[in-house]
This record gives C-alpha cells, sequence and structure tokens, in this order.
C-alpha cells in the first residue's frame, strides 16, 4: 500500500507542516469519537513497523497471500492469458508483484503508488528481475481515476491489488474505489484482488495485538507523529493500543485509549480526554466469500474465480470488468 507521503502530491504549510495531516487530526480529535484517517499511520517509522507486523507470528495475511498467490499464479496466468498491462494499485515497496508477474507475461508493468520514493526503489529493484519487461510507474493518487501511460493504451489490463488493502476501507469507500479502477483499467479488463476473510474472532484479535506488542508501536507511533509534526503534547504514555472486533461493520478496529483523564494541544489547540475515551485509528474489514463477491459486484466487477488457503483464512479473487449496460 501507499505508504508514506511524497513531496510533490502533499501540500506544506509555511512551517513545513502536511496541511492535510493537519486538518484531519485537528477534525478528527474535534468529534464526539475521536477519529484520524489510517492512512497516517504509515510515516517512515509506522511503515517501518508495519514490515514487521507483517513477519509477526500472530499476523497471518502477508504469509498466507504470498503462498495462495505461488499456488494460483498458474491458474491466474492461464486465465488472463500473456500480454496484459499489469497495473497494480498502491504498489508500495512491490513484494508480491514477482509472484504475479512471473506467470502472467505481462506486455508492461505499471505500479501507481502515492510515494515517488518507494515507486523508484520498486521499480529499480523488479527492473533488475525482469530486464525485458517494460515498467512504467505512475506516481499518483490510486484511489482516483488514473490516466495511465499512452505506451500501454492499446493493451488489455490487468488489475492487482494485493494485501486486503481494500479491508482499511469503509465498504463503501471500498466500492468507490472499485469504481474508480475499473474506470482507470477500462473495459475488458481483469482484476485479482486480495480479501482477508471472516474468521475466529481469538485469531483475529492476536493478528492486531501481537504479544510482541509491535502493534501497539505501530498504532501509538500516529501519536509520537502528531507531537512531531503538528507541535503536539500528547502525553503518549498515556494512551494503550486496543484492537476490537466489531461485528455490526465485520471488522478490527484498532483505538488508543486514554488510561487517565487528560489535557494537550495539537498545533496550538487544547483538547481534553476522558480516561476510557479513545481516538479510532484504524478499521481492517473481514469478508465471507460471499460478501467479497457482492462487494466486487458493487464496484462493477463480475468475480470470476476465487482461490483461497486450506485454512480458508485469506481470498484472491479473479474478476472481469462488468459490462457497463449489463441486462436488466
Ligand atoms: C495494510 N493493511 C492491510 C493492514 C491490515 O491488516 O489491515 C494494516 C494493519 N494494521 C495493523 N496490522 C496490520
Amino acid at each position: 500500500m501507499a505508504v508514506h507521503a511524497d513531496l510533490k502530491l502533499v501540500r506544506h504549510g509555511e512551517d513545513g507542516v502536511d496541511l492535510a495531516f493537519r486538518a484531519d487530526v485537528l477534525r478528527g480529535l474535534a468529534e464526539p469519537q475521536k477519529a484520524i484517517p489510517a492512512r497516517w499511520l504509515y510515516d517512515p517509522a509506522g511503515s517501518a513497523l508495519f514490515e514487521r507486523i507483517t513477519d509477526l507470528p500472530e499476523y497471518y495475511p502477508t504469509r498466507t497471500e504470498t503462498a495462495l498467490l505461488e499456488r494460483c499464479g498458474p491458474a491466474i496466468a492461464d486465465a488472463v492469458g500473456p500480454g496484459r498491462a499489469v497495473v497494480e494499485f498502491g504498489s508500495g515497496s512491490s513484494v508480491k508483484t514477482p509472484l504475479l508477474l512471473r506467470e502472467v507475461k505481462p506486455a508492461a508493468y505499471v505500479p501507481i503508488d502515492i510515494s515517488a520514493a518507494f515507486l523508484h526503489q520498486a521499480s529499480a529493484a523488479l527492473a533488475a528481475r525482469f530486464p525485458d519487461l517494460p515498467i512504467l510507474p505512475v506516481e499518483a493518487d490510486f484511489t482516483k481515476p488514473v490516466r495511465l501511460p499512452e505506451l500501454v493504451a492499446g493493451h488489455a489490463m490487468l488489475g492487482f491489488f494485493p494485501g486486503s488493502t481494500i479491508g482499511n476501507m469503509v465498504p463503501r469507500t471500498a466500492v468507490d474505489l472499485l469504481r474508480s479502477m475499473r474506470e482507470t483499467l477500462g473495459e475488458g479488463a481483469r482484476l485479482v484482488i486480495g480479501i482477508d476473510r471472516v474468521k475466529d474472532i481469538t485469531r483475529l484479535l492476536a493478528a492486531y495485538d501481537d504479544r510482541e506488542g509491535v502493534t501497539a508501536r505501530f498504532n501509538r507511533n500516529l501519536l509520537e507523529r502528531i507531537n512531531r509534526e503538528l507541535g503536539g503534547d500528547i502525553p503518549v504514555a498515556r494512551f494503550r493500543h486496543v484492537a476490537r472486533w466489531n461485528p455490526v461493520w465485520s471488522r478490527i478496529e484498532m483505538h488508543l485509549q486514554a488510561t487517565a483523564d487528560l489535557r494537550f494541544t495539537v498545533a496550538g489547540r487544547p483538547f481534553a480526554m476522558r480516561e476510557g475515551e479513545t481516538i479510532h485509528t484504524e478499521n481492517s474489514h473481514k469478508y465471507t466469500a460471499g460478501q467479497a463477491r457482492f462487494l466486487l459486484q458493487a464496484g462493477g466487477w463480475t468475480p470470476a474465480t476465487q482461490w483461497t488457503d486450506p485454512q480458508e483464512d485469506f481470498l484472491i479473487m479473479l474478476a472481469d470488468a462488468s459490462e457497463h449496460r449489463s441486462a436488466p
């Protein structure tokens, strides 16, 4: 996923502050249920902690999806055929990409990410591994329709959106994103997407509240980032990391809970929190296979094939861009 902000697409104030970050934090802390959008978790320190999360014994999604991609790669290649342009949304460090590229024999690879640094690093690593493959990075916010490079205009497209990043959006936003991807990729496009499944709640809670406390550090890093970048004086040690299952929304929620009545300032504005009150920092929605298919359909994609691991923890789905006008 897009993990840290880059200079070109970010607007800074005179004091060098990321204006969107400041606006989101000040707005979010003023709400009755305090909430800060999850994307701000991923500064360089947060991204490094997230990389550590993906290796934790409790955090099954990354290793499960990787093994699944290894297994179903040949079947995806058979289904989509060679010569497509693979377009990866929020490519980040592109770690799972080689597993797909080596199987589908694409005509080109287009990674889209908001972070120029990530794009260039990942493109260089992939170029070394696939020397004959044209790699055409696009620096953009993939949540909106993206103009693809002219060079891939004549090719059929294969979208790639692994990591269950779709789960970090509320369903309404997830549907908007799927529709926008459909617009970016055009008629005849196909999509490979990774989605985490509903499972035993104890396992889910452990995956988002590991014994080593790495996820807790990842979550609390947001407060450190606020203090550092927005001149805050939040008493970080007075917050504990909480992972909760929300059955209505079928999601794990991460919160930062005040362990005492607190007062602090951010960017010169005063805030108060009661003991036990939380700041909601992330959602990770989990889907049944049926819900995942419905989500894709709502977003303009017709599910074609799905693969799962032996424990049925994770789904990889292949879908086709739905006809704009289907029969009534
Ligand atoms: C990036 N995303 C898919 C992760 C997830 O599982 O929702 C983010 C994460 N947050 C805490 N642990 C992992």
